[in-house]
């Protein structure tokens, strides 16, 4: 080739990298298969190697090379060696003082051995890293995932070695215009490798992802399918379930896909019997043990219906944070602190706002009968317009439902919160959304939430396109704080755009701090308790006035991290709506709440 072709194709090589190292051409990470803890597993977690990156200079430097001096002249001005160590799943912000505040880049450092057999394939998983992620394996990139709550993976069969391998993780937490959320949002931006990080060995072909649950509608049909990956030959398949003594046959087609279609007598999930069946899903190459719960959750008029009867959702928003620790809640003991706490305030229903919490919570709230609402972090200022968020949007969608969609206690996908009707392209982009949704999961009520409701002369008028395409009518309103009252809250009037659906108050309440109980109690400005508990005794009449309500989830169950709120003598940094106290201090309007909720 001549000096010029070299150069030439020099150049356009040179472009193709500069180009895949532009931010937002990503080399997408795969869907991640479920049932992770099911599979052959050789877990990534604990102490990894770390480098800070404040001032994002370590892509420039090419960190994931590791470059070594050559000479006696050369000398390299990065090194993991000799920086410090960070334990992952846990968010970076609360391990290191200086990465406090981080909102930025963090070089994770992972070397692991591997012994491969020719029959195996090998795949790298992570449970979610917050925000952008880029992975490199012994020195070359093999991709990039974004999103902060939701599992990926890369296959990397044909480039993992025998023996020792480097794993480099460029996680970073910073704000995105068009990102989801965008860049402003009313919790602490944990970052890093938040969640856990595996390696899955599977046989050529394996189970990839599978459905079973009760047909919509349906009492004792179960409906589902297998999806085997690496197979276009036909496999016997079998879905066990011991208890019953049920085995069902069926067979895959040339794509991997078996359909599942049987009639059982199930005992049926619901808060007060969490009974959850141990599934046994077998193909030629392949064994998943799953634990699955059967129920129905539908819409019936203006009633929502669980195993055909009417239920009334009592709810409480959770963010993901550990309210002791001031850390991203990731681990099993984090779920069953903030679950049981949900159980003894009454609830049998827990709002995980805004995004897809860790599967722990999922998990653990279907043991303990909570249901879940599930939220994807379409919140408030989005770039709906923006050309890469409408797949951004749906990736994120697919990879909250691919994890979730055979955990029962899951009944609502919410697709938005708080966005507005005016921003360009927003209505349009969720209906769109929302369709999606449906096809990816039609077993489920799906939602958006708004708080653009108009409250004048003591009258609410709740309206917005998107309740066309909603199962139910889901509104923050924080009358009593942010909006004072216009009248008694038992003469408030309603008018309803769908006068039909079910009705969802999905946020309420006010701020208090735990222990003020000082000074005039009828003013805001204090963070009383007495105000605090006045807004939710307020409230829970006003509720009376409601029709067809189905659910309330006051706001929010533990006061948590969020540096907007900037009052320093009863905020420091946190928004006070908790029930409780960071510390777990019970206030006033934890007792209304729990009172209404013993006789509800
Ligand atoms: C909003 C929003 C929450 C926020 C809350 C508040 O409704 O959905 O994320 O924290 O109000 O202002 O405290």
């Amino acid at each position: 080739m001549s000096k010029i072709a070299k150069n030439t194709a020099f150049k356009k090589a040179g472009l193709w990298v500069l180009f895949l190292l532009l931010p937002g051409n990503y080399i997408q990470a795969q869907t991640a298969m479920v049932n992770v803890e099911s599979r052959h597993l050789s877990s990534l977690n604990g102490e990894w190697q770390v480098i800070l990156d404040p001032t994002r200079i370590g892509e420039w430097k090419q960190v994931w090379l590791e470059k070594k001096p050559k000479s006696k002249t050369d000398f390299v001005e990065y090194s993991f060696d000799g920086g410090p160590m960070l334990k992952v799943p846990g968010d970076f912000n609360s391990q290191l003082p200086e990465l406090t505040y981080l909102e930025g880049i963090v070089w994770y450092k992972k070397v692991f051995h591997y012994k491969s057999t020719t029959e195996k394939r090998l795949f790298l998983h992570f449970g979610s890293v917050n925000y952008l992620a880029d992975i490199y394996l012994n020195g070359e990139k093999i991709g990039s995932h974004e999103g902060g709550f939701t599992p990926f993976q890369f296959e990397i069969t044909d480039k993992v070695k025998e023996g020792q391998n480097t794993l480099i993780v460029k996680a970073d937490n910073q704000r995105l215009q068009n990102g989801l959320p965008g860049t402003g949002y009313d919790w602490f931006n944990f970052g890093g490798i938040t969640r856990e990080v595996n390696l899955i060995e599977t046989g050529k072909i394996f189970i990839e992802d599978y459905s079973v649950q009760l047909k919509k509608g349906s009492l004792n049909k179960v409906l589902g399918w297998v999806q085997l990956n690496g197979s276009n030959v036909k496999q016997k398949i079998k879905l066990k379930i011991p208890e019953l003594n049920k085995t069902y046959k069926t067979e895959s087609d040339n794509k991997g896909h078996a359909s599942i279609a049987f009639d059982s007598n199930l005992k049926l999930w619901s808060p007060e019997n969490p009974k959850l069946y141990k599934v046994i899903i077998e193909s030629e190459t392949d064994t998943i043990v799953d634990t699955i719960g059967f129920r129905c959750i539908e819409v019936q008029g203006s009633k929502v219906l669980l195993n055909k009867k009417e239920i009334f959702f009592k709810g409480v928003n959770i963010h993901e944070e550990n309210p002791n620790k001031g850390t991203r809640a990731y681990s099993k003991e984090d779920a069953l602190l903030l679950l049981n706490s949900a159980k003894e305030l009454g609830c049998n229903l827990v709002r995980l706002a805004h995004y897809p919490h860790n599967e722990n919570m999922i998990k653990e709230a279907e043991k303990l009968g909570l249901m879940v609402w599930n939220e994807l972090p379409i919140y408030q200022h989005i770039q709906f317009s923006d050309s890469l968020v409408p797949k951004k949007m749906e990736t994120m969608l697919k990879e909250m439902i691919h994890r979730d969609r055979n955990r029962c206690g899951v009944v609502i996908w919410s697709l938005s919160n708080e966005t507005y009707p005016g921003t360009a392209n927003r209505t349009s982009a969720l209906i769109e959304l929302t369709k999606k949704c449906r096809v990816l999961d039609s077993t489920r009520l799906i939602n958006h939430v708004i708080n653009t409701q108009s409250y004048t002369n003591n009258a609410f008028n709740v309206s917005d396109p998107l309740y066309e395409y909603s199962d139910l009518i889901c509104i923050n309103e924080y009358i009593g704080w942010y909006i004072p009252w216009q009248g008694k809250p038992s003469d408030v009037k309603w008018k309803f755009a769908y006068p039909d659906k079910p009705v969802f108050i999905s946020e309420f309440g006010a701020e208090a701090l735990y222990g003020s109980n000082e000074g005039p109690t009828d003013e805001a400005s204090g963070w009383t308790e007495e105000y605090q508990k006045q807004v939710y005794i307020d409230q829970l009449e006003m509720f009376k006035t409601i029709p067809n309500l189905c659910g309330i989830s006051p706001w929010l169950l533990f006061d948590y991290k969020s540096l907007g709120r900037m009052n320093q003598v009863y905020q420091k940094g946190y928004n006070r709506k908790g029930l409780l106290s960071e510390k777990g201090e019970k206030k006033k309007a934890w007792y209304i709440m729990n009172e209404y909720y013993k006789k509800r």
